[in-house]
């Protein structure tokens, strides 16, 4: 029986990841009661900023700052060491974040052996690798799936060691059939490091996530659900499998990774960059010729928040949006990084596919890059700053029809526009 219609909104990427999510979640996070993650782990790098100082936040929630409670939920893929280091440095800026903070028990731990074998699976992939961010994601979801998984909850249980010893061993088997030596040292501390680690994660309130999540929505609080990686990155849908994260990453996430049911998820905010950007391998049909990537690059300072890896840079796919709008009944875009297209004397915008001398206007399943050709329209640049514009009069009218063909190839409007990084840099329309 639903007692009220309160519903949750959602926050999510609609690329390849990186789109600006950190930011608008942060700078709407202060409407909400709660900021829940639903899936994926240390893997994600989400800016945002206090003041001047700029936090990278992997495992919390980009409510952090604003929101007087945060949720790391079921589907999370929790690494006690990365969270204790990142609630550490976070609380050197922001007071009071540990309290605004809990935990579901149901979240799988990462444990330092699930990162060894994502390196030792990346390594033995060789040239195919996927190019992970090595925080053991894909091994651990794995472990979840296959039911030999180690709750956060099971911290408390008398247990733990036992469960642990189990898990690392049939680790340690599977590392040493693959041929990867374990420097011995390095593992002893990091092990310390993780049991260190657990003593700080039994300090945290710990909740049942879906009791929770819907116990909030009944007393009418209001939640944002904020998802990490992005929509051609999901496990199921995104085209380019292999080369995606271990999770569900589309609105359905929300469901699965909460504990809510399909008619309580309310505002799908889909967050999109003006361009398209992707780290790690995998095909990438927009993807510049390398000057125009580089130039790109430097442009919007394309490199990993936590890796440092330099991002491929590419036009936008309006192919790819359109899919990732459909997959999670996007309600509304967020535009962000529109400022650095301001740099360019002509933007493309990629509207179709040719595959085999035929021109499709949805993803093949094939995803043999070299096949896929992207159909292109260009738009003549507007070439004038519009860094931290924060009404619509102040856009020129390139970036005016640049927003309005976007919406009219989806179908959804651009409800946010992000002017720059920083939290106050936004047009809301
Ligand atoms: P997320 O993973 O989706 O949260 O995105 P990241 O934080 O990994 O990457 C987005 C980068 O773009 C960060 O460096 C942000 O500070 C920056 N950023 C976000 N929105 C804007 C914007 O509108 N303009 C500019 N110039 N930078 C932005
Ligand atoms: P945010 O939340 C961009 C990519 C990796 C790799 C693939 C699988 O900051 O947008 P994984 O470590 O998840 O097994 O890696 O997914 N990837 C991301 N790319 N942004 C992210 O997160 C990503 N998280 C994972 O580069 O290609
Ligand atoms: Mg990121």
């Amino acid at each position: 029986m639903q007692t009220n219609d309160n519903k949750i909104d959602v926050v999510i990427g609609l690329q390849w990841g990186d789109e600006g999510k950190g930011k608008i979640v942060d700078a709407i996070a202060g409407k909400y009661d709660l900021v829940a993650r639903f899936q994926g782990g240390s893997n994600a790098g989400h800016t945002v900023f206090v003041g001047e100082q700029k936090i990278v936040l992997r495992t919390l929630p980009s409510g952090i700052i604003s929101a007087p409670m945060n949720l790391i939920g079921a589907n999370v893929v929790l690494d006690p060491v990365a969270f204790r280091d990142e609630l550490e440095e976070v609380e050197k800026y922001v007071r009071g974040a540990k309290k605004r903070l809990v935990l579901s028990k149901e979240a799988n731990l990462v444990l330092p052996t699930h990162k060894l074998l994502d390196k030792a699976t990346e390594e033995k992939k060789g040239v195919g690798k996927i190019g992970t961010t090595l925080r053991g994601i894909g091994p651990t979801y794995m472990d979840k799936v296959g039911r030999l998984g180690i709750r956060s909850g099971h911290i408390f249980t008398e247990n733990f060691k036992e469960k642990y010893d189990s898990l690392t061993s049939h680790h340690r088997m599977l590392l040493d059939s693959m041929g990867f030596a374990v420097d011995k040292e390095l593992f002893e501390k990091n092990e310390r490091d993780f049991f260190d680690a657990i003593e700080y994660l039994k300090t945290f309130t710990f909740v049942e996530c879906s009791n929770f999540v819907n116990a909030q929505l009944d007393a009418g609080k209001k939640i944002l659900a904020e998802g990490a990686q992005a929509s051609l990155l999901d496990i199921d849908h995104g085209f380019t499998y292999p080369f995606v994260t271990s999770s569900n990453t589309i609105a359905a996430g929300v469901c699965t990774g909460l504990g809510v049911a399909p008619q309580k998820i309310g505002r799908v905010i889909g967050i999109m960059k003006a361009y398209v950007t992707r780290v790690g391998s995998g095909p990438f049909p927009t993807r510049c010729e390398p000057e125009m990537e580089a130039k790109l690059r430097e442009w919007g300072g394309e490199f990993g928040a936590v890796t440092g890896r330099p991002r491929g840079c590419g036009w936008l796919d309006i192919v790819a949006l359109k899919k990732a709008v459909m997959l999670s009944g996007v309600s509304e875009l967020a535009i962000t990084k529109l400022d650095i297209l301001s740099e360019c004397d002509t933007i493309k915008v990629a509207t179709t596919y040719t595959v085999d001398g035929e021109k499709i206007t949805h993803m093949p399943f094939e995803t043999d890059a070299e096949k896929i050709i992207p159909n292109y329209e260009e738009f003549v640049g507007w070439k004038k700053t519009i860094r931290g514009a924060h009404s619509e009069k102040e856009l020129p009218e390139g970036s005016k029809q640049y927003l309005a063909f976007i919406e009219q190839s989806v179908g959804v409007p651009v409800s946010i526009i992000s002017t720059g990084p920083e939290r106050l840099e936004l047009i809301f329309r």
